[in-house]
């Protein structure tokens, strides 16, 4: 495959610059002319009376996505009841999953079957687990549980909300540091976590980040392993949902970083926990959870699981062990099939933009073009999101909520929008994002008309 060119033949534009520091125009002093806001009050008019019912705010794959791995749901005959010398239907097979299973997911985060703890359906349900044990019984290097000791926990914005909620309910207090265009704002961590030993770790997405798509850099994730923390068991969780979550061939890729292995090299051999999932390769609702982390670890997390589940479901590890080792390219082949049916879906939002806004965004709203994931993070020049987001409703589109890249729902410059293009088909994302480009206009120019 030409290298410029995206899998399913697309070809990709300039990328658009990252967003820069946003600027705020005094209403008073901004350039808007009384035929920009009626000219963008029109568009939206004819926008809305086309009575739209279009949804962008999903973060799931689309049918089609699914479709590929529907054989998996036959792989397996009423005579496939043992895998790996283990009778599939019974108790006993232990509490860290199949061992092929490991072995597959092993490779997938670049470590042994030893260091990788296979679960069940959801990776977040994992990372909750993981926490509330370290909060009631601490981790290697712990006093005691984390619960008693006020814990902190960094996060990175604009990011994912459910590691804002599970966080908070789970009774941490969230520090917030930017996600920069090579990773977390490391400076930042360093600070936070130098003096105050109850700043408890990080939880960020390292590759393809949700919503940015930022890949943390070699030199950042070496920082990061290497941390001085006041905390002895200052802990990386990364969630790595979208790893393998390439768009472009090889060559037009980010590079996953193996924390685990790199944490062990700098001497914290138990600082890393590596979550994943194939809820974005199988089914998003039916697909398997797992960790990796040192083999210490594995053992203090299966010790704890083993004391509320006997195991988890082997058959639905065992059929995927089949499926996935007999597609075409194996794992890696079912993700280039995805990229074939997702890359077209980015391109489509950029292309709709541009035409929409003017090429970079037209001094309206900046966007990022991310190589892989599952999201595109757009940004408004003025502090309009939370008025996009209710025009965009009105006119029949629904966008993530404004604010929900950010902790408690609030972005300070009101200005991030998460837009989720895998779910709808594509014709239909092109169709909603022309008319998310038109409300990114019509708010902007409300706004420099001094109207909110
Ligand atoms: C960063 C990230 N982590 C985790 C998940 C959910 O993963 P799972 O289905 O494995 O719980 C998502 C889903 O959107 C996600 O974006």
């Amino acid at each position: 495959m030409d290298p410029a060119s995206g899998p399913g033949g697309w070809t990709k534009t300039s990328r658009a610059p990252a967003p820069a520091r946003l600027r705020y125009p005094d209403p008073m002093t901004s350039s808007a002319t009384p035929d920009a806001l009626a000219q963008a009050q029109a568009a939206y008019a004819e926008l809305k009376a086309r009575g739209l019912k279009l949804n962008l705010q999903r973060g799931q794959p689309a049918d089609a996505d699914f479709d590929l791995s529907n054989p998996m749901l036959s792989v397996l005959g009423e005579n496939d009841t043992r895998y790996d010398g283990t009778d599939l239907r019974n108790y006993p097979g232990g509490v860290a999953g199949l061992p092929s299973a490991r072995a597959l997911f092993g490779n997938y985060l670049d470590l042994k079957p030893e260091n990788v703890l296979v679960w069940n359906n959801s990776s977040l349900e994992l990372q909750g687990l993981v926490l509330g044990f370290a909060l009631l019984h601490g981790l290697r290097g712990s006093q005691g549980g984390w619960v008693h000791e006020k814990p902190k926990m960094i996060v990175t914005v604009p990011g994912y909300d459910r590691h804002f909620l599970l966080l908070e309910t789970l009774g941490f207090k969230l520090l917030a540091v930017d996600m920069q265009d090579d990773g977390p704002d490391v400076d930042a961590i360093e600070r936070l976590a130098a003096n105050d030993a109850s700043v408890k770790g990080i939880l960020f997405v390292p590759t393809y980040s949700n919503p940015g798509g930022e890949t943390i850099s070699a030199e950042k994730a070496r920082r990061l392993v290497g941390l001085k923390a006041a905390a002895p068991d200052f802990t990386i969780f990364a969630d790595d949902a979208y790893r393998a979550h390439h768009l472009f061939g090889e060559g037009e890729r980010d590079v996953p970083v193996n924390f685990v292995a790199l944490c062990r090299d700098a001497g914290h051999p138990d600082r890393a926990f590596v979550f994943a999932s194939t809820s974005k390769i199988t089914f998003a609702g039916a697909g398997l959870g797992f960790v990796g982390s040192s083999e210490d670890n594995i053992g203090w997390l299966g010790k704890y699981l083993g004391a509320q589940s006997i195991g988890p479901n082997k058959f639905e590890q065992a059929r995927h062990v089949k499926f996935l080792e007999g597609y075409d390219g194996g794992l890696e082949g079912l993700m280039r099939d995805h990229a074939a049916l997702i890359a077209p879906k980015f391109q489509a939002v950029y292309d709709a933009l541009s035409a929409g806004l003017g090429e970079g965004g037209g001094g309206y709203a900046t966007w990022r073009t991310p190589r892989g994931g599952y999201f595109i993070s757009l940004d408004t020049v003025d502090p309009v999101a939370e008025r996009v987001v209710q025009l965009a409703d009105e006119a029949g589109i629904s966008l993530t909520p404004a604010g929900a890249t950010y902790p408690g729902g609030n972005d300070p410059k009101n200005a991030n929008i998460r837009l989720a293009p895998t779910r709808p088909p594509l014709a239909e994302v092109e169709e909603a994002m022309r008319g998310v480009a038109t409300c990114v206009k019509l708010a902007a120019e409300e706004y420099r008309a001094g109207q909110h």
